[in-house]
């Protein structure tokens, strides 16, 4: 069942969403070479105190941290480790969900660690636009779920990208998942709701370079793309209000 949202539970959801927006914008000027993945956790665990808010993902199904940091062929729900330490043409996802005053937001930044390979930085910035294409989709009156599927599928086209299919978008607010689901490519299988006033949900692509194909690990979180290629995730989550889908957590 859809949760739709009032007027005033949107704006505690975008009281989160800006929450999450200023961590990301803390961790702009700090992310890079020489430190570990445990090192950018630990940032943003310790902003999210700081402002009394709760990590969401700590302890989720038995998660053992604040955030999921997915380095290179890792596509999501990459484990922070003290023994994983970025290095020079990195590329690295933080995802991080928060929850303040009893509301959740949750986002995805991806950082390019020193200078990239040219087709790591095309990767990136394709993702990226294929979120904000996709949030234009949904903002277009009478918009579906299918209508964000193919603007994700539309942008990544050109370039011969794999659209991760086991993992999805997903409502948000008063959980960290909840529904509807908001797949990434067009299926007849997939739910195709009219987007309505009081949905909010989060919208994250998950793109490779090769393979939509991914494994995961023992670990029982680590998802790889299985070829092994580079593998890129953005995330916003978004509320539908009468003025549109404004992006709750910028
Ligand atoms: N933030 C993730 C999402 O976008 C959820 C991570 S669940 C965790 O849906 F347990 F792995 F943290
Ligand atoms: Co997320
Ligand atoms: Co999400």
């Amino acid at each position: 069942m859809i949760e739709l949202k009032n007027r005033e539970e949107i704006e505690g959801i975008r009281t989160s969403g800006h929450l999450l927006a200023d961590l990301f914008r803390h961790l702009d000027g700090m992310i890079g070479e020489g430190m570990s993945t445990y090192d950018v956790d630990k940032i943003c665990l310790d902003f999210i105190k700081k402002h009394h808010a709760i990590p969401s993902c700590l302890g989720y199904m038995g998660y053992p941290n604040a955030t999921c940091i997915s380095v290179n062929d890792t596509v999501i729900h990459g484990i922070p480790s003290k023994h994983e330490i970025l290095k020079d043409g990195d590329l690295v996802s933080v995802d991080i969900t928060l929850e303040y005053k009893g509301f959740v937001s949750d986002s995805t930044h991806t950082y390019e660690i020193g200078k990239v390979s040219r087709e790591v930085h095309q990767l990136n910035a394709v993702t990226e636009k294929a979120l904000y294409n996709a949030i234009d989709a949904a903002n277009r009156k009478g918009a579906r779920l299918h209508d964000i599927a193919k603007a994700v599928e539309d942008t990544c086209a050109p370039y011969g990208y794999g659209i991760i299919r086991d993992y999805c978008g997903h409502g948000v607010g008063f959980a960290i998942h909840e529904d509807p689901l908001v797949y990434n490519y067009v299926s007849l299988k997939n739910p195709n709701n009219k987007l309505r006033e009081g949905m909010v949900i989060a919208i994250e692509p998950m793109i490779s370079m090769g393979t939509w194909k991914i494994d995961v690990l023992d670990d029982g979180w680590t998802v790889k793309t299985r070829d092994k290629s580079i593998a890129c995730h953005w995330e916003h989550t978004v509320a539908i209000t009468e003025n549109g889908a404004e992006i709750m957590t910028v």
